[in-house]
């Protein structure tokens, strides 16, 4: 008998107990290479099922979701972020778009965390030594960075991510926060203080950890931002590349102009410039922000909420459109 359940496609591999709970509910293709799917793929998917189980990887731009005879009328996208999809063009379609905030917020912040210290301790430059066999012993003035306590943490966009790793190096590492948020925050449990422009920030901070969304072509952090910051000032990227000006980071970072930064994302993933690789003062890292078994868990299962709730017609608990 042909099954009549809702048709979905994985476009990634989920961990096994997201899979197995969608698989009992629905008619669902999944990605069993996890190979990251094209445009032209995606766009026969629009055709082919009736939801999409999406995430950063995959472009779903206008000509994709405007794909001639659709059939996908929900995108249920893993991740808080969905900079992935033309939102303006799922609205315009009717296509409901739904995400998963909040199961990665302190991973997340973690992940943040581990970027400031790896980056102010230049920890990144120190493992390298040492595993090139370039390490001649103990010393009491090489490969110094610098100490956190005390100095100024500047955030941009203090939401939930934003204020958990506001909060994070509040309490565990000392530091005083500073941030720039469109909106006034009255529900900090931690003393900071809010500043009038991205610009005051960058200013004024030792440390700017970056928790905006990317906005397509124009950097929230651009490049004039980039510019007032302190020579011994460290950059933060958790969010998405771009959400700042990545050129005009990497001409800081090569030019000495900054002290140095860590990153979780880039502008054009997974492609990683050459001059950012080659460089010392950066940590990279491989957007794995949310990536622990527990949280990736939780958000596939966020996802299959939002899919839940809208095939039995009620509402998604996330819903973005
Ligand atoms: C998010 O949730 O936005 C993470 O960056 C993974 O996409």
């Amino acid at each position: 008998m042909a099954d009549t359940r809702p048709g979905v496609l994985l476009t990634r591999k989920l961990p096994a107990a997201v899979e197995a709970r969608l698989c009992s509910t629905y008619e669902v293709q999944l990605n069993t290479t996890d190979k990251p799917m094209s445009k032209a793929e995606l766009s026969a998917a629009m055709t082919e099922f009736d939801a999409l189980v999406s995430t950063v990887s995959d472009p779903l731009d206008a000509p994709v979701l405007q794909s001639g005879n659709r059939r996908v009328r929900i995108i249920a996208n893993v991740g808080v972020g969905y900079s992935n999809i033309d939102i303006d063009t799922a609205r315009a379609e009717g296509i409901a778009v739904s995400n998963t905030p909040d199961v990665l917020t302190e991973a997340t912040a973690d992940i943040a965390l581990l970027l400031i210290l790896a980056a102010t301790r230049r920890a990144y430059a120190a493992e390298r030594k040492l595993r090139e066999n370039r390490w001649d012993g103990f010393s009491l003035v090489d490969g110094l960075g610098s100490s956190v306590q005390g100095k100024v943490i500047g955030i941009i966009g203090m939401g939930r991510i934003g204020k958990a790793t506001a909060r994070r190096a509040a309490f565990g590492l000392g530091m005083k926060v500073v941030f720039y948020n469109r909106s006034p925050i009255s529900d900090l449990d931690f003393e900071a203080t809010r500043l009038d422009t991205i610009a005051d920030v960058m200013a004024s901070a030792d440390v700017v950890s970056v928790h905006v969304p990317g906005c397509g072509t124009t950097p929230l952090v651009n490049a004039d931002h980039i510019a007032m910051l302190k020579p011994t000032a460290y950059l933060i990227n958790t969010a998405r590349g771009d959400s700042i000006d990545e050129a005009a980071l990497i001409a800081a970072l090569t030019e000495g102009r900054i002290a140095g930064a860590g990153l979780d994302v880039y502008t054009q993933e997974p492609e990683v410039p050459d001059a950012l690789r080659s460089l010392d003062n950066v940590t990279l890292l491989p957007h794995i922000g949310s990536a622990t078994e527990e949280v990736r868990t939780a958000m596939g299962m966020v996802a299959a909420d939002n899919l839940d709730a809208f095939f039995s017609g009620s509402t998604l608990p996330c819903r973005v459109v």
